[in-house]
C-alpha cells in the first residue's frame, strides 16, 4: 500500500477493468434490439439508444483524449449533437445523429485510443489524473448512461429483448421493521475516495438528531395498502404540488402498474406479471413517496439521515464506504450491475446490512430522500459545472443508494443522485423514517 508504483498499477488495472465492464454492458444494451429500434425514440422522456452510444464515446473523447492527453478532436462537427445541454431529449431523434454502425465505430475508435492513454498515464500531477480520476469518472459516466438505456428498454413497447436470472428467493423478512440511529455528529461526504464525484466532496461533520428508519425499502404490499386505503384520493396526504400533479395526470398507481380484476399487474422489460408483494416498490415519484410516508404517519429521511444510516459505525465513530464496511461490493452484499432485472425481495442481502442492521441501502432501488440537491460546504465544481452545479437548488430531490441497474463503480455510501420530483420512469423507490422523541 505504501509503494506508489504498486498503487498506480492497481489503479490502472481498476480503471481498465471498469472501462471494459461498462463497454460490455453498453454493447449488450445496444445489440439486443435491431437497428430501427436503436434510432427510434421509445419515449419523449428518453434519447434514442444510438444517441447514448455516441454521447458515451464523445464524453470519453473530450475527457480522456482531449483534456488528459491533449489530442485534437477526431470529429469536431459532432460535439454539438451530443451535448446534452444544446439539445433536450425530445429533439434528439430529429438530429443528424451518427447511424448505429458509425456510432459503434466511433465509440470503439475512442476507446482504443483511451486505453493507450491509460497505459501511459502517470496518476499524479494534475487533479484530473490524480488516482486515475478522469478514467474512473468516464467509467461512471458510461455506467450512468447504461442505467439510462435500461430505462429506455423498460419504456420500450414490444417483446422482451433482455433477460437475466431472478434474485435468490428469501424467506419473508421478519426482523424489526425499523432501526434506531443514535443522535450526534457524523462525517458526511468524502475527501479521500479517489473516484468520488464533485458533489460528494468534501467530507464534513453533520449533526443529526436521533431518528428511526425502516429496516428495508417500502414493499409493493405496503404500497398497495396505501392505494387500497384511498391514498391517491385523499388530498391530506399530499403536498399541494403533489396533489395537483397526480390529479392533472390521473396518476393512481406506480408507473407500469395496471389493475386486472382483483389484482395488480405490472409490465417489466416486455413481460406482464403479477406485482410481487415482498419486493421494494419501484417507479414511484417523489410526490408519491412523500404522500405514502405521511399516510403511514412517518416521513422521508433527509439525505443526511440516509447517509448516517448507511455509513455510520457507532463502534469506531467513523463513516465507512458502504453499509457493510470498506470492501468493494460483491453479489453477497447488494443487487447491483443489472445482474438481475428487478429488485430483490425486502430483507435480502443480510451480508450487506449496516452496523445498526439496516438492509438494502445499496442496490435494488434508488431511494428518494426529503432533501433538495444542494452543494456541501466547501463544494467546488470539478471538472465541469454541468455535472452537478447547474442542478443545485430546490427543483431537484436527492436519491441515494443506487438501484439494481447501476454498476458498483457508480454507487457508494457517499454517491448522490438527483431528479425532478415528478420522475418515475427511473428505478426509484424509498424507505420511511420518523424522529425519535427526546
Ligand atoms: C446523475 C443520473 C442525474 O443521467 O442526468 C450523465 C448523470 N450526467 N451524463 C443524468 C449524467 C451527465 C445524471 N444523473
Ligand atoms: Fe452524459
Amino acid at each position: 500500500m505504501t509503494d506508489p508504483a504498486l498503487d498506480a498499477e492497481a489503479l490502472r488495472e481498476r480503471a481498465v477493468a471498469s472501462l471494459i465492464t461498462a463497454r460490455d454492458r453498453t454493447t449488450l444494451l445496444t445489440s439486443c434490439v435491431d437497428e430501427p429500434e436503436l434510432t427510434a425514440q421509445h419515449s419523449p422522456l428518453m434519447s434514442p439508444l444510438v444517441w447514448d452510444l455516441a454521447h458515451i464515446g464523445n464524453q470519453e473523447e473530450q475527457w480522456l483524449l482531449r483534456a488528459v492527453a491533449g489530442h485534437e478532436a477526431i470529429r469536431p462537427e459532432i460535439d454539438g449533437l451530443y451535448d446534452a445541454f444544446e439539445h433536450p431529449r425530445a429533439e434528439r431523434p430529429s438530429l443528424p445523429l451518427l447511424p448505429p454502425d458509425e456510432a459503434r465505430r466511433y465509440a470503439a475508435d475512442v476507446r482504443g485510443r483511451a486505453l493507450d492513454v491509460l497505459e501511459a498515464a502517470a496518476f499524479d500531477g494534475t487533479r484530473l489524473t490524480e488516482a486515475g480520476f478522469a478514467f474512473g469518472m468516464i467509467a461512471q459516466h458510461e455506467q450512468q448512461h447504461d442505467e439510462t438505456m435500461l430505462i429506455t428498454h423498460q419504456l420500450r413497447r414490444g417483446p422482451r429483448a433482455l433477460t437475466a436470472p431472478d434474485p435468490e428467493p428469501v424467506p419473508l423478512f421478519t426482523g424489526p421493521s425499523e432501526v434506531l440511529v443514535p443522535g450526534g455528529p457524523f462525517t458526511m461526504g468524502t475527501s479521500d475516495e479517489p473516484w468520488a464525484l464533485d458533489n460528494e466532496r468534501p467530507a464534513h461533520r453533520r449533526e443529526v438528531a436521533p431518528f428511526r428508519i425502516d429496516t428495508t425499502p417500502v414493499t409493493n404490499a405496503a404500497y398497495q395498502a396505501f392505494i387500497a386505503d384511498g391514498g391517491y384520493d385523499e388530498p391530506r396526504w399530499w403536498t399541494a404540488e403533489g396533489w395537483a400533479h397526480v390529479r392533472r395526470n390521473a396518476i393512481t398507481a406506480p408507473l407500469f402498474w395496471r389493475r386486472d380484476g382483483g389484482q395488480w399487474l405490472r409490465r417489466r422489460f416486455g413481460i406482464t406479471e403479477a406485482v410481487p408483494p415482498d419486493e421494494p416498490v419501484l417507479h414511484v415519484c417523489w410526490y408519491e413517496a412523500d404522500a405514502y410516508a405521511r399516510w403511514a404517519g412517518r416521513r422521508l429521511p433527509t439525505e443526511a439521515e440516509w447517509e448516517k444510516a448507511a455509513r455510520y459505525d457507532p463502534a469506531g465513530d467513523r463513516s465507512a464506504r458502504y453499509p457493510w464496511g470498506d470492501a468493494e461490493p460483491t453479489p453477497e452484499h447488494a443487487n447491483l450491475g443489472q445482474r438481475h432485472l428487478r429488485p430483490a425481495p425486502a430483507g435480502s442481502y443480510p451480508a450487506g446490512e449496516s452496523p445498526l442492521g439496516v438492509r438494502q441501502l445499496i442496490g435494488d432501488v434508488w431511494e428518494w430522500t426529503s432533501s433538495d440537491f444542494l452543494p456541501y460546504p466547501g463544494f467546488r465544481a470539478f471538472p465541469y459545472k454541468e455535472y452537478s452545479e447547474v442542478f443545485f437548488g430546490p427543483g431537484h430531490k436527492v436519491l441515494r443508494g443506487g438501484s439494481f441497474a447501476v454498476d458498483a463503480v457508480a454507487c457508494r455510501g457517499t454517491f448522490r443522485n438527483w431528479d425532478l420530483p415528478v420522475r418515475r420512469q427511473i428505478f426509484s423507490g424509498f424507505r420511511t423514517a420518523r424522529s425519535e422523541e427526546i
